[in-house]
């Protein structure tokens, strides 16, 4: 059998220093918006070069508050990549919402910014739903093409969210993506 990932070789890399960080967070007792959480504020702002950042309990969690503080609701529509983990697509319907599967471009994998722009048209024929979000994904590590997909948002005022689940770190020309999302 061929192991999908080797997670012991992070761990082993990090030696001790994790299960120290968690022996310290035992000792301080301070579970809710601790010191840890904080210092990982903090430090994510800076490498990420974002004016804020806030820790939350999952990437699932990270994607359902935007769509909250935006007031995504049954009528709208949030534009996904067809090929993606399923959390990118599952939040939607949480705020009864509903997905809109978008093809991905085939040498990336990463949603096809032509196919947005038609996805976004057929569902404003179609007048059913109100097209309000495009939650774009870094796939492996890739960047998703930010500058074509945030030039069709703003030509119909959606919202972007970047799922960089996988892509932390990633960059256009030393830009993060959420210089556009
Ligand atoms: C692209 C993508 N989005 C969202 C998630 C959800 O993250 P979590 O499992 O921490 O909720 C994952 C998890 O693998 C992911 O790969």
């Amino acid at each position: 059998m061929i192991p999908f990932i080797d997670l012991q070789a992070q761990r082993v890399r990090l030696n001790g220093k994790i299960e120290a960080a968690v022996a310290e967070a035992v000792v301080g007792g301070a579970w809710v918006m601790g010191p840890q959480v904080r210092q990982f504020e903090a430090d994510l702002a800076a490498f990420g070069k974002a004016k804020h950042a806030l820790g939350c309990a999952n990437g699932t969690d990270a994607l359902a508050l935007p769509l909250m503080a935006w007031d995504i609701k049954a009528g709208d529509a949030v534009f996904v990549p067809s090929f993606t983990f399923a959390a990118t697509a599952e939040v939607v319907p949480w705020f009864g919402a509903e997905p809109v599967f978008v093809d991905v471009d085939p040498v990336t994998y990463n949603i096809d910014p032509a196919k947005l722009a038609a996805a976004i048209e057929a569902i404003k024929v179609e007048g059913r739903l109100t097209p309000r979000a495009v939650i774009a994904v870094d796939l492996f590590g890739q960047p998703a093409d930010y500058p074509a997909i945030k030039a069709v948002c703003d030509q119909h005022s959606l919202k972007l969210i970047s799922d960089s689940a996988q892509g932390f770190g990633c960059t256009i020309n030393g830009q993060h993506p959420l210089t556009w999302a």
